[in-house]
């Protein structure tokens, strides 16, 4: 087996068939440290939390990582608390960036003997209309390379190999929400003990706690704007006056150690499977950030995958295998609509005219509802920590 690409869906994946016997071999074009350093989600669904246990994988978020349940959401309105644990499912989130899980599941796979190549960048699929599919690689050194397995898994995100192979026919669903954030890690502790959605005339702002020194902020700007446009005085001002700091209380500041911008978008490539290659992760599908299901929809797609695999090549069972694409699809195009939903519930046109006022006036109300309807708080928990 090859798995391609050393994010969440690729280790979960070679981690779970690893510790069934079968053989696999990891191919990622960053270096180590690279792959340890990228700092990205951080909320971790109570499903992903119960696959990572059950295949031995939570041992440093069950030491490190802190329950989390509940949202704020401000607007000139005013604001309000939604403690999702004790709504819906009654389930809540782990927080545990997704930095540290990536190097507990590296540390894990390499322990139990598992092999990854790191500095290895796929090039090509091919062949995955047989049984014998090739990856076509380029070494560390630059020198070309080929590796053949029964099946590869393509879990190298947006821009990886496995997309670039996909046969003619292959539909992608994609949609722009003409919507652009700046992505701030705070060497600072949180401030609210929550995380904090801000909808505000000026655009969005919002808060999410990672660690009792970093915090994640988000700043809507306007697409096309460089990271580092913004002195750090002008997005902490930015920062207060839309997460409306004066009326709630202070954010705590502390240097920016990192800013990137984000598009928000959305993709899912139809159908997840290509004879001997499958799609897992970003690779099968985008989802913009705003409710946080990018990494938990990796991790179930990678548990997924590994059940059908081990069920092929173990008991000479293809059944899950065929059933992969249609299942995943299903648990993606739920998040999407979620998530698509809460992208219009936090994001509003900035124009005055008739249909921007209102789109508006729709978003206003539906926090209306949020707020007041316990049927629609229920239905919210449900969907915003279940996957
Ligand atoms: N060859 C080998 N590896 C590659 C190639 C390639 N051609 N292209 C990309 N990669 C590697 C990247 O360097 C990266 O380490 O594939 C890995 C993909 O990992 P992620 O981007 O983390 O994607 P995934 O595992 O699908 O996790 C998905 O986590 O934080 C969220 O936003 C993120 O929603 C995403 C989720």
């Amino acid at each position: 087996m090859v798995v391609l690409g050393a994010g969440p869906a690729g280790l979960v994946l070679a981690n779970i068939l690893l510790d069934r016997g079968i053989d696999c071999v990891v191919l990622e074009r960053a270096g180590r440290g690279d792959v340890r350093a990228r700092a990205r989600a951080g909320f971790l669904a109570a499903h992903t939390v119960r696959v990572l246990r059950q295949h031995g994988l939570a041992g440093g978020l069950d030491r490190h990582g802190r329950p989390h349940s509940t949202c704020e959401f401000r607007s000139e309105e005013g604001r309000f608390r939604l403690d999702y644990s004790g709504l819906g499912l009654g389930e809540r989130h782990t927080v545990y960036p997704q930095q540290d899980l990536v190097a507990d599941l590296l540390a894990r796979f390499e322990e139990r003997g598992g092999q990854i190549r790191f500095a290895t960048e796929a090039v090509a699929v091919r062949h995955a209309d047989t049984p014998r599919p090739e990856v076509e690689v380029r070494e560390a050194d630059g020198r070309p390379g080929l590796w053949r397995a029964r099946y590869v898994a393509g879990c190298d995100g947006r821009h990886g190999a496995a997309r670039r192979s996909l046969p003619p026919g292959t539909v992608r669903h994609h949609r722009d929400h003409g919507v652009t954030w700046l992505g701030l890690l705070a060497q600072a502790p949180p401030s609210l003990d929550a995380v904090g959605y801000a909808v505000h005339a000026r655009g969005f702002a919002g808060h999410m706690a990672r660690t009792s020194d970093i915090t994640r902020y988000y700043l809507q700007c306007e697409r096309g704007m460089p990271a580092h446009a913004w002195s750090p005085e002008r997005i902490w001002d930015e920062l207060d006056l839309r997460m409306r700091a004066r009326e709630y209380g202070p954010l705590h500041r502390g240097p920016l150690v990192q800013r990137t911008v984000v598009t928000l978008e959305s993709d899912v490539m139809e159908p997840l499977r290509h004879g001997a290659l499958f799609l897992a992760g970003d690779a099968a599908g985008l989802i913009s950030p705003s409710a946080a299901k990018g990494a938990n929809l990796a991790v179930l797609e990678a548990d997924l995958l590994a059940r059908a695999l081990i069920d092929d090549l173990t008991a000479n069972d293809p059944g899950g295998l065929n059933a992969y694409s249609a299942r995943g699809l299903t648990h993606i195009w739920r998040a999407q609509e979620f998530s698509h939903w809460m992208t219009a519930l936090l994001h509003g046109p900035a124009g005055t005219d008739g249909e921007s006022r209102f789109h508006n006036s729709l978003r206003r109300s539906r926090l209306t509802s949020l707020r007041t309807s316990r049927s629609h708080q229920d239905w919210f928990a449900e969907h915003y920590v279940g996957i």
